[in-house]
């Protein structure tokens, strides 16, 4: 066999599993900003199916540290720019209708344990948010995390990390929060 023949039938076999894996459900046009992503691998040890209604991108750096804050700073502001990012006016947990921004933290704040910023990413701009920040992080270390409803899981076991990760205080994340009501 050769190298070329094993690679397009690893491409083909990764294609089709993404294919298969995510499903992107537009069950109705008023649900645009939500279509969760449903996860339902036929693993019997998932024992239940997990819904994405949207992710969080949290952007970290040493406060104290002048380079670093002016680095996030820049950062952000790009950020804001190039997707246009209003005032997030409610928590946006789980769900808001559309991509927003809450205040850049000089201190620690729940479970993030040093200075951090903050964007609520719907699904559908995900892939420009993520590999906007993929190119730009800079030094910076930054969290990329799904909301699913259950927001200690989301942030401890099913987030990812751009660099280095710091430590989450778990106890300041509940076990659950309200999904979006109008999807009960
Ligand atoms: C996941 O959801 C589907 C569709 O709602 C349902 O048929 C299936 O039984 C669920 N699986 C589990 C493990 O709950
Ligand atoms: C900040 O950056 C300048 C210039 O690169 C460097 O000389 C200085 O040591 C840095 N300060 C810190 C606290 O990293
Ligand atoms: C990252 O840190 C290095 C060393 O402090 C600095 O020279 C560089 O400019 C920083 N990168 C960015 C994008 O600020």
């Amino acid at each position: 066999m050769s190298n070329k023949f094993v690679l397009v039938v690893f491409l083909c076999f990764t294609i089709n599993l993404f294919a298969n894996g995510h499903v992107i459900r537009h069950d109705n046009i008023n649900d645009l900003f939500i279509s969760p992503i449903n996860f339902d691998l036929k693993d019997t040890k998932l024992g239940d199916n997990i819904t994405y209604y949207s992710y969080h991108i949290h952007v970290y750096f040493l406060q104290k540290n002048e380079n670093q804050t002016n680095e996030a700073t820049l950062l952000r502001n790009r950020f804001l720019n190039e997707f246009n990012v209003d005032d997030c006016n409610d928590d946006c947990g789980t769900w808001c209708p559309r991509i927003c921004h809450w205040e850049l933290n000089m201190d620690p704040i729940g479970p993030h344990p040093i200075g951090s910023w903050g964007i609520y990413l719907p699904l559908e701009q995900f892939t420009q948010a993520v590999s906007f920040i993929s190119m730009y992080h800079g030094n910076l270390t930054v969290l990329v995390h799904p909301n699913s409803g259950r927001p200690k899981i989301d942030h401890l076991l099913n987030g990812f990390w751009i660099k280095t990760p710091v430590p989450l205080d778990g106890d300041q994340l509940s076990d659950s929060e309200p999904i979006p009501p109008h999807r009960i």
